[in-house]
């Protein structure tokens, strides 16, 4: 299965998803991945690994709109089948989702709907919860609002800060997001309305 990731920042999670497609335990190809920064650490990691990689920066488009129209042109061409947002500070139009064709997945750090949306990790803490985690989850028009796949419960500690309790999460986030798209892959996700049942 083609497939593409969008990254717009430091990358852990294409990083962790490279890894597993190069040894082997990631059945999909990873194809392209795509930033709406320049400057990712991401697009290094990709190129890195081989991966055609390219910037699609929003300054050099009249609005996001755009931006998507020709990012989505370009995961067209590629033959992209399957979209995993990791990291992508974006929330995708509409008219993008619509026109995709394929399914997209996105990671967040928080165990959803808890704390969506930006500094997740912050929310937690401020909040007081003993438990956060992480949600992977298809993506719809929303924000981090579309069916869940795979949860990972990760404590909260005393002390914790944002920072401590985002390096736990994270390390779970690395083994989660993979283990979704095995299973969206092997054909183990059953869809029943927004509830998404996982095949024995
Ligand atoms: C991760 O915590 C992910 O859940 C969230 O953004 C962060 C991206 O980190 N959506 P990285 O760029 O994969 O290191």
């Amino acid at each position: 299965m083609k497939t593409a990731v969008l990254a717009s920042g430091r990358g852990s999670n294409l990083q962790a998803l490279i890894d597993a497609w190069q040894s082997g335990s990631l059945p999909v190809n990873l194809v392209a991945v795509g930033s709406d920064q320049s400057e990712a650490q991401a697009l290094k990691r990709a190129e890195a690994a081989g991966i055609p990689a390219k910037a699609f920066p929003l300054n050099a488009y009249p609005d996001q709109l755009a931006q998507e129209e020709d990012l989505l042109a370009w995961l067209h061409g590629n033959e992209v089948e399957l979209l995993l947002l990791a990291g992508y500070m974006r929330v995708l139009k509409a008219d993008f989702i619509q026109k995709a064709g394929f399914p997209i997945l996105n990671i967040h750090p928080s165990l959803l709907p808890a704390f969506p949306g930006l500094h997740a990790q912050r929310q937690a803490v401020e909040y007081g919860v003993r438990y956060s985690g992480c949600t992977v989850h298809f993506v719809d028009e929303g924000l981090d609002s579309g069916p869940i796949i795979l949860q990972e419960v990760v404590p909260v500690l005393p002390g914790d800060t944002e920072d401590s309790l985002a390096a736990r999460i994270l390390e779970v986030e690395h083994r989660l997001y993979p283990e979704a798209v095995r299973l969206l892959v092997g054909g183990k996700l059953e869809r029943r309305g927004r509830q998404i049942w996982v095949k024995k």
